[in-house]
Formats: C-alpha cells, structure tokens, sequence
C-alpha cells in the first residue's frame, strides 16, 4: 500500500507576549518529528504578532529569510527533511540556505505570485521579476478582493492572459524607463526589436523613490527592494536583447524614434502646482521620513491626492511631438496618474493583450 507523506507545517515563534517561544515551538517540531511527519516546514509568527501581523508574511523593511535560522535550529534536532520558508525568493540566498545545510528544501510564497516562473528561469540563469515584499497580495485577499500583484498583473487573472498575443517582427521604441516602460519592454522583448530610451541616467522612473518614502501600499517602505527589483527588471530586458538607451531625452530629438514601427509612450506622471521640487527634496533628503512629515504622508487621503491629483500623465504634451503615421501606445502613469500596480497592469494589457491595454492615440 503506497504510503501517504505528511509534511507538518508549524510557526516556531509568535513573536508576542505570552504567545508561543521558540524552545517551545522547536519541542513541537520534535515531538511531531518523533510522530511519523515525514518532512518539518518552519514558518513563524502570528496574526497578533509584533509590530504586526505582517511579520507572517515578512515586509520589505524586515532582511531576506529572518525564519532561516529557526529552521536550521529545528533541523540540528530532528533527521527529517527541513523546509524553510519567508523571503527567500533571492536565487543565491535560496542556494545557499539548502548548499549550507540550513534546511533541505526552501519554500517560495510570494516569490512566485510574482515571478510564477522563477523555478526554471533560475535554473537557465535567466534574471527573475522580484517580489517586492509589498504585501498587497495578502492584504487585498484578506480585504475580500481576489489576488492581486503589484509586479505582476497576470496573478489571479491568468485566464485572461491565457490567450495573449503579443506583437511579433516589430521595431519598437519605448520611451520611459519607470515601472510601465521596463515591464512592457521585460514582455514583448525576444519576439520584437525593443529599444528603451530614458532621460535619466538610472532606469526604474517614480520607482526609484518609492522606496524613500514612509510607506508603500501597506507595508513600511525600503529602498533595496525597489533598487533589487529594477536591476533585476534591467537585467531581464537585457538578457532578452533589450537595448537601453539611459541619458537620453528623445523629445530633444524626435528623429531619432523614425527607424520603429511602434513607439510606447511610458513617460509617467509629473507633479502639478510646482510640487515636484518639493517631492524630489523631501524624497532624497529623507525629510519625507521625518515623525511629523512622515505621519501626514502616510495619511490615506493625502496619499491618493499625491498619486491621483497632484500630478499629471505626461503623454498628452508629448503625443503632438512624435511620428506622426507611426502606431503608438500610451501607457501607465503616461495615460492617467495613478499607483504602480495599475501602472504596471496597463503595461501587461498592453503588451500581451495589445487592443484592450494602453491607449492608441
Ligand atoms: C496570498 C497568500 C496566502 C497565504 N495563505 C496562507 C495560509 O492559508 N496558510 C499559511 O500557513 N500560510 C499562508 N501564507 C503564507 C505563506 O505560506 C508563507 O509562509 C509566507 O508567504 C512567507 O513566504 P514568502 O516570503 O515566500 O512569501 C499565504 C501567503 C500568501 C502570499
Ligand atoms: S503583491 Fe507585492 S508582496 Fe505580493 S507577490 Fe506581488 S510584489 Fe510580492
């Protein structure tokens, strides 16, 4: 008779007062070992853990695998196979925690919600699209909403994108860098001659400073996980015969977008009423994480005025100046200011579902 293997999952440490310790989670593994489970998954934390019940699912401001060493601590005691799990979706850590012997098996959550392929690429040495760690996935499922990715608009729509079509033979020129120009190029990159241009010399647009601010979406906002996402992106549309153009503003010289077919306007949002020095300063000064600055950015309503109100697409201005005769699409913050998720959707619709996604002007 085939024997059915049982893989006991457990949280090793609540992380609150009068919840369960480690000593006494890392006994449970023990005694469950000693029961028959077959194989050990070391998780931690708790709905009423602290600072916050984010701690589960561990936020961009927390390190890459915090839960690493209870599960190297569990498998020092039993001789089952240990699994361990809590952002480790970074390839050389996931490596290194199975190749140091912390645990047998790694288990990746939100890694794939984001990247669904990591398995294999990172089998070929392909780079991956990162999870940012942001927690919308989790916090909209437990709002009600289905789930969702801010780095991958497919999550909870595959059927959807099952029949995606995306162009094939083209020369395409994608003007803007940010989060929508990056994705749209990461897609439609292999199949398609896909140059990027970027005024700036750092590809990753109003994502670079997402990370200075106090929050996003939900969670507490960092820094190296916008910066290892972009790299990550900039690496991928590489890898895929990407040719990126940084430091190049194509609006000074519009003759440079007539060798291409299809010109993708991803240009982004820019601030309103002379408030983009205030942003920048306040941004890269780290004011924007000052207490009293901090807690009126981090108030919902201003938030959405800062997104949606205080600045304005950028493709209107620019649309007059390119090509005319040539397709173009309009996508992401471009179109309509808005937030990352619904900038890097529109960039997914219209690369893989060109006709319903971005806007052809
Ligand atoms: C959308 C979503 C739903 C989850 N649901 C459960 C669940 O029902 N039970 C559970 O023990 N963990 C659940 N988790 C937690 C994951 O199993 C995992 O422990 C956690 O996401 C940390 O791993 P990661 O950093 O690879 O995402 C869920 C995670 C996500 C993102
Ligand atoms: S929504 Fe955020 S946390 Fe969830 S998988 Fe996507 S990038 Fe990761």
């Amino acid at each position: 008779m085939p024997k059915l293997g049982v893989i006991y999952r457990l949280s090793v440490e609540d992380f609150f007062p009068g919840g369960l310790t480690f000593p006494e989670g890392r006994q449970i593994a023990v005694w469950a070992a000693a029961a028959g489970a077959d194989a050990l998954h070391v998780s931690a934390g708790h709905y009423r853990s602290l600072p916050s019940a984010q701690v589960v699912l561990p936020p961009m401001a927390m390190p890459d695998g915090p839960f690493l060493d209870y599960a190297a601590a569990v498998k020092k005691e039993i001789a089952m196979p240990v699994i361990a799990v809590g952002r480790l979706g970074d390839p050389a850590l996931a490596e290194a925690a199975v190749t140091d012997g912390k645990a047998d098996f790694i288990a990746l959550g939100r890694t794939l919600v984001a990247e669904p392929q990591w398995v294999e690429k990172v089998s070929r040495g392909e780079p991956i699209r990162r999870c940012l760690a942001c927690n919308t996935c989790i916090n909209e499922m437990r709002g009600g909403a289905r789930i969702g990715c801010v780095v991958n608009a497919a999550a909870g729509r595959e059927a959807a994108f099952a029949d995606a079509q995306p162009a094939r033979g083209e020369r395409i020129a994608v003007i803007g860098a940010g989060p929508a120009g990056l994705t749209y190029a990461s897609l439609v990159a292999g199949a398609n001659k896909v140059t990027v241009f970027e005024k700036q010399k750092l590809a990753g647009g109003s994502l670079r400073y997402a990370g200075k601010a106090p929050l996003f979406q939900e969670v507490e906002a960092n820094e190296q996980s916008f910066d290892r996402y972009i790299d990550d992106m900039v690496a991928a549309c590489k890898s895929k015969g990407v040719v990126l153009r940084l430091g190049v503003d194509v609006t000074a010289d519009p003759s440079m977008l007539t060798r291409f077919d299809h010109v993708v306007i991803a240009t982004g949002a820019a601030y309103r009423f002379g408030l983009g020095r205030f942003a920048t300063w306040a941004l890269d000064s780290g004011a924007a994480r000052w207490p009293g600055i901090a807690r009126l950015l981090s108030n919902d309503r201003l938030r959405n005025w800062f997104y949606y109100r205080a600045r304005r697409g950028t493709a209107a201005r620019l649309r007059y100046m390119f090509c005319v005769g040539k397709r173009i699409t309009v996508i992401g913050d471009a179109v309509k200011a808005g937030k990352s998720n619904q900038a890097i959707a529109s960039a997914f619709e219209a690369a893989l579902l060109p006709g319903s996604g971005g806007r052809a002007v």
